[in-house]
C-alpha cells in the first residue's frame, strides 16, 4: 500500500475541488435509482451521499480509516462506509458499476486493483474511473526535483502510478473488462488561495520535502514555477487526468 496518509480535515479544508471535478465523472458513470454502486476510494464521502441523494445505493470504501471515519462524521445517516483496499475488495458479482475518482494513481500494483474491480462487479457491470495519467503534475515534480538537487539531495522517489491510455487499457483488458473508451487530458485546476501550492505538496507530496528545510524549498519552487503555474492570482497544478469506462462481459445493463 502506499506510504501516504491522509490527513481528512485538511483534504475537506483546501482540496473539495478534487471531489467538484468528481461531479462530472458522476455525469459520465449515469447511475440509475437502485442501482449498486461502489465508490472505490469514497474519501470523505461526497460522491456517495450525492448518489444517495438520487436514490442510487451507493456504498464507499477507503484505504484510509481516517478519511472513512470522516465520511462516517459527515453523513451520519448514511451507514455505507468501510475501510477496504483496491486490491481486495472482497465483493464478488455485485455492484452494477464501480465508480473511483483521484485514487488508482496512488495504489500500487494496478493488475490486482483491476481484477479485484472485475469480481466486484456483476456481468454487465461498468467500471468508470478517472486518475492521474501519465506526464501529470510533471512540471511541479521536475521543479521540485531540480530544487532537491541543487541542495545536493537525491531525486525524491515517487509513489504515483501514472500511466499512458496504451498501458492502462492492457491492464483493465488483462483482467478481463472490455474498454468501451478511455482518454488522456489536460486539466489544469485551480489551487486554494496563495498558498495553494504550498498546500498540495504538504497534502499529496510530502516526500518532495524530506532532508529540506521546508520554507527554504518552498521559495525556490515557487520561483521556478511561477512563470507557468501562477495566473491570475492563482497558483494552477498542471493535472493531466486519464478516464476510462470499461464493462464486464455479460448480461447487458438494465
Ligand atoms: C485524492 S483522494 C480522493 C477521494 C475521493 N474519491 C474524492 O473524489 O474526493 C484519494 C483517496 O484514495 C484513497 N486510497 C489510496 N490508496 C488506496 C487503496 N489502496 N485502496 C483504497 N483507497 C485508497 C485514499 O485513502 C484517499 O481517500
Amino acid at each position: 500500500m502506499s506510504t501516504q496518509t491522509w490527513d481528512a480535515a485538511l483534504y475537506d479544508r483546501h482540496h473539495g475541488f478534487v471531489a467538484s471535478y468528481g461531479q462530472d465523472l458522476l455525469e459520465l458513470l449515469a447511475a440509475l435509482p437502485g442501482e449498486r454502486v461502489l465508490d472505490l476510494g469514497c474519501g470523505t464521502g461526497d460522491h456517495v451521499a450525492l448518489l444517495r441523494s438520487r436514490r442510487v445505493a451507493a456504498d464507499g470504501v477507503d484505504a484510509s480509516a481516517e478519511m472513512i471515519a470522516r465520511a462516517g462524521d459527515k453523513y451520519p445517516d448514511f451507514p455505507y462506509f468501510a475501510v477496504a483496499d483496491a486490491r481486495e475488495l472482497g465483493a464478488e458479482d455485485q455492484y452494477d458499476a464501480v465508480f473511483s475518482n483521484a485514487v488508482l494513481h496512488w495504489v500500487p500494483e494496478p493488475e490486482r486493483v483491476a481484477a479485484s474491480v472485475a469480481r466486484a462487479l456483476r456481468p454487465g457491470g461498468r467500471f468508470v474511473a478517472e486518475f492521474g495519467g501519465a506526464g501529470n503534475v510533471g512540471t511541479i515534480i521536475r521543479a521540485a526535483q531540480e530544487v532537491r538537487a541543487e541542495s545536493g539531495l537525491p531525486a525524491a522517489p515517487l509513489p504515483w502510478y501514472y500511466p499512458t491510455v496504451g498501458e492502462y487499457a492492457l491492464v483493465v483488458e488483462g483482467a478481463g473488462l472490455e474498454v468501451r473508451s478511455a482518454w488522456l487530458f489536460d486539466r489544469p485546476t485551480v489551487l486554494d488561495g496563495t498558498a495553494g501550492l504550498q498546500n498540495w505538496v504538504r497534502m499529496f507530496a510530502t516526500f518532495l520535502l524530506d532532508g529540506l528545510d521546508e520554507a527554504a524549498f518552498f521559495a525556490a519552487l515557487e520561483e521556478r514555477v511561477r512563470e507557468t503555474l501562477w495566473r491570475n492570482g492563482a497558483w494552477w497544478a498542471d493535472y493531466r487526468r486519464l478516464r476510462l469506462v470499461a464493462v464486464k462481459p455479460g448480461a447487458p445493463r438494465g
